[in-house]
């Protein structure tokens, strides 16, 4: 029976494990995935230990997701650019195989909810220079996004993913992140804020197009109160439970040897 995981720091929180479950049970698959609570200083020997022990993989979470890149012993090109892995695949060689399907999340749970949607069709705003905000950079400019405007608090952060993702990355300043909602067609909350439900602070959405896609990476709750104001300006909008779901079939996939489907029923199973 296969056997699978998250390994975080604290896990209870996470929403993996009835994810998975619920594609475990609903495909009849044999097989477990179960939380795996990690202290940082045990991540190394937990892994080795793990890939003895009949585990075909892992999802890995805060605050392992940059360490683990160290440890495992090939690293796919778009988890070394983001900096952070989220899934493994325990090979029957005995090596660990790590990848980031964030960015992939990210798009489908777009095209999913959003088909008319094309990264192609003009700039994305991304608001957030952090982990989540460097994966949605990496998926918006391999899907062919013509200009990537970026904006932080901390304003290095920004300039970092610009000077490692390349020309097409313009970094706006905090105070002026208004401004680059101008002509955008994807505008893309990635900070962790708004998990209370407020509004990116002093970002005005004046210059927001109704023709605009407007995302949020936060989900609780599913309407924030930047997806709200977006909505009432016309503009088409995608919550952020929808990433976490679809980040999640890759990793499935390889594992339990079936590619699930992301439906309204597990959305309500994980909610
Ligand atoms: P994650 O993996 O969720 O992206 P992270 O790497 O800690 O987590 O990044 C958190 C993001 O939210 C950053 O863009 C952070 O801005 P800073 O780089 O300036 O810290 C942003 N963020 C968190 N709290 C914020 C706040 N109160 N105001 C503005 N930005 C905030």
């Amino acid at each position: 029976v296969p056997l699978a995981g998250v390994l975080g720091w604290p896990i209870a929180h996470s929403r993996s494990p009835l994810l998975h479950g619920h594609w475990l049970q609903r495909y009849d698959l044999p097989g477990h995935y179960i939380p795996l609570p990690v202290r940082p200083e045990n991540l190394l020997e937990v892994l080795r230990g793990l890939t003895k022990m009949g585990f075909v993989g892992a999802n890995v979470t805060i605050p392992h997701k940059e360490t683990v890149l160290q440890i495992a012993d090939i690293v796919t090109d778009r988890a070394a650019l983001i900096g952070a892995a989220n899934t493994l695949i325990f090979r029957e060689d005995g090596k660990i195989h790590a990848d980031n399907t964030d960015g992939y999340g990210f798009i489908s749970n777009l095209t999913q909810n959003a088909p008319d949607w094309q990264a192609t069709r003009g700039a994305a705003a991304v608001i957030g220079a952090g982990g989540a905000a460097r994966a949605v950079v990496a998926s918006l400019l391999e899907s062919g996004v013509p200009e990537l405007r970026i904006t932080n608090r901390t304003k290095l952060r920004a300039e970092q993913i610009k000077a490692e993702f390349g020309a097409k990355v313009v970094v706006y300043d905090w105070a002026q992140a208004g401004n680059m909602l101008e002509g955008a067609t994807t505008v893309v909350n990635a900070t962790s804020m708004g998990m209370t439900g407020k509004l990116p602070l002093r970002i005005p959405l004046d210059a927001l197009s109704p023709d605009a896609l407007v995302t949020d990476l936060v989900y609780t709750p599913l309407m924030t109160d930047l997806l709200k104001e977006a909505q009432s300006r016309g503009c088409k909008v995608v919550d952020g439970l929808g990433m976490l779901l679809h980040q999640a079939v890759p990793g499935f996939e390889r594992w339990f040897g079936r590619r699930p489907e992301v439906d309204e029923d597990l959305r309500q199973a994980v909610l």
